[in-house]
């Protein structure tokens, strides 16, 4: 037997803020189901990558972005595989027409609005480069055309496998606006029948800007035995807050438009047990008990980069029968096509960002004993959410920054 390989990769960048998703509900009944679903992914995702990730080491992901190619992929599937996928959506057993949760879920992961004026950007691209000789049915080409505005690029992985690699990697490198250069370490498999690569960019602006010359070098406590200095960003933000005493602090940083908003959250103790705890109704909790005060706010200038495989994480969600040619039923792909590797690779930049926008705003920052105080100076995690939709754009864990 002829074993074809279908690689999967991903590719997701931030750049420090936000945008506006353009959301159109179609099919009401489905929408809570994907909702929850795409929360439960984000949790599982997260305990899946923590468990095969060397402890005290960043994870992030991008769960709309993996949502994407996932999304891509139940297109594809029949028999026991839909199944599962359609699981990891949350919509097993909500009857549905497939047209209306393709619609749905591309609404949730593609649609979204671009605002030049507010300096944001919210950009996604699909690209599915098949083999050469890889019989995939026309209708599913058509079909990833209208419903995820997927590029259909036929590569030569046998005889140009080089080629194809650097193709690959420009095509990425191009989308993310050159962020993201090499997304493919490694020539690929001569023996690869499909590469989906999904590039997510994303850039904003915070509703309000931290001024660039009130960052400071501060100490960051990694753990008992070692303290780092990273650039600060500090400010007095009117932002939702929420503390709970003993436990953890939140905060969301709000970006321009409204419709975007980064969470920060600071466990008082150990990072790693809290976001184990973490449950769908906790973390809608950290998002619903915020309110809106001033807060004295610090909070690293970084830039995290994670490079993630995650056919372990994703097989350990439930998808079994996808990873293996005996079991995988992806048949619009080309008989016998199953998935060999799911490369993620996610760059989360956090600025004051811009210049332009901090100069045009005064915060004059000064103690003040009654007004709350949000320091990210240990180990802590974010999420960046969409309001309507509480879908989860990117999420990430962080022990430690890096600059
Ligand atoms: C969403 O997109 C559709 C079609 O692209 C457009 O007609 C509609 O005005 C958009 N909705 C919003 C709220 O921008
Ligand atoms: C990406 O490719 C398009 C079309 O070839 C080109 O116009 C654009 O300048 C490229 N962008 C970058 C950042 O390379
Ligand atoms: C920063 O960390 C260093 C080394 O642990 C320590 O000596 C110093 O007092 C700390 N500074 C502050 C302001 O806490
Ligand atoms: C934090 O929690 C994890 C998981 O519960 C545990 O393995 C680890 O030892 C804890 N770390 C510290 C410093 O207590
Ligand atoms: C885990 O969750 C339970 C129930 O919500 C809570 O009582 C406990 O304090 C949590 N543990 C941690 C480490 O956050
Ligand atoms: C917050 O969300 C939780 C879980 O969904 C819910 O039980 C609670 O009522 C919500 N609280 C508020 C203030 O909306």
């Amino acid at each position: 037997m002829v074993e074809r390989m279908l690689w999967l990769l991903m590719l997701v960048l931030v750049g420090a803020e936000g945008a506006t998703l353009n959301q159109t509900v179609r099919a009401p009944s489905l929408q809570p189901a994907i909702e929850r679903g795409l929360i439960k992914l984000s949790l599982g995702l997260q305990k899946a990558s923590a468990a095969s990730t060397a402890r005290g080491e960043n994870v992030i992901f991008a769960p709309l972005s993996i949502a994407a190619v996932n999304a891509l992929l139940l297109a594809a599937a029949t028999g026991v595989t839909k199944k599962e996928l359609e699981t990891l959506f949350g919509v097993d057993g909500v009857p549905h027409n497939q047209d209306d949760l393709h619609r749905l879920l591309s609404d949730f992961i593609f649609s979204v609005e671009t605002d030049k004026q507010l300096e944001q950007n919210l950009m996604s691209a699909n690209g599915l480069f098949p083999d050469y000789h890889n019989e995939i049915s026309p209708e599913y080409i058509a079909f990833a055309k209208n419903f995820y505005q997927s590029e259909v690029i036929p590569l030569d992985y046998r005889r140009m496998p080089y080629e194809s690699t650097e193709f690959i990697n420009r095509w990425v490198s191009n989308r993310t606006e050159g962020k993201i250069p090499q997304i493919l370490d490694d020539v690929v498999e001569p023996l690869t029948s499909l590469i989906i690569a999904n590039a997510f960019y994303f850039k904003g602006s915070w509703e309000q800007p931290f001024i660039e010359k009130y960052t400071k070098m501060q100490n960051f406590t990694i753990n008992k035995n070692e303290v780092i200095k990273v650039p600060m960003m500090v400010g007095i933000l009117e932002v939702p807050f929420y503390q709970r005493k003993g436990s953890h602090k939140v905060i969301g940083l709000p970006y321009k438009g409204g419709d975007l908003i980064m969470y920060f959250v600071l466990p008082d103790k150990n990072l790693t047990a809290f976001v184990e705890n973490l449950t769908l109704d906790s973390v809608k909790e950290l998002m619903n008990h915020t309110t809106r005060q001033k807060v004295i706010t610090a909070i690293p200038k970084m830039r995290v980069e994670a490079s993630v495989e995650l056919s372990k994480a994703l097989f350990s969600l439930g998808l079994r029968s996808l990873f293996s040619g005996w079991t995988a039923n992806l048949d619009s792909l080309g008989k016998g096509s199953f998935v060999s590797e799911v490369v993620h690779k996610v760059a989360v930049e956090l600025t004051e960002y811009g210049t332009e926008a901090a100069a045009s705003t005064s915060v004059i920052i000064h103690r003040d004993g009654s007004m709350p105080l949000f320091r990210a100076d240990r180990p802590f995690f974010f999420f960046i959410s969409h309001q309507k939709t509480n879908a989860i754009l990117f999420w990430g864990t962080v022990f430690r920054p890096v600059v």
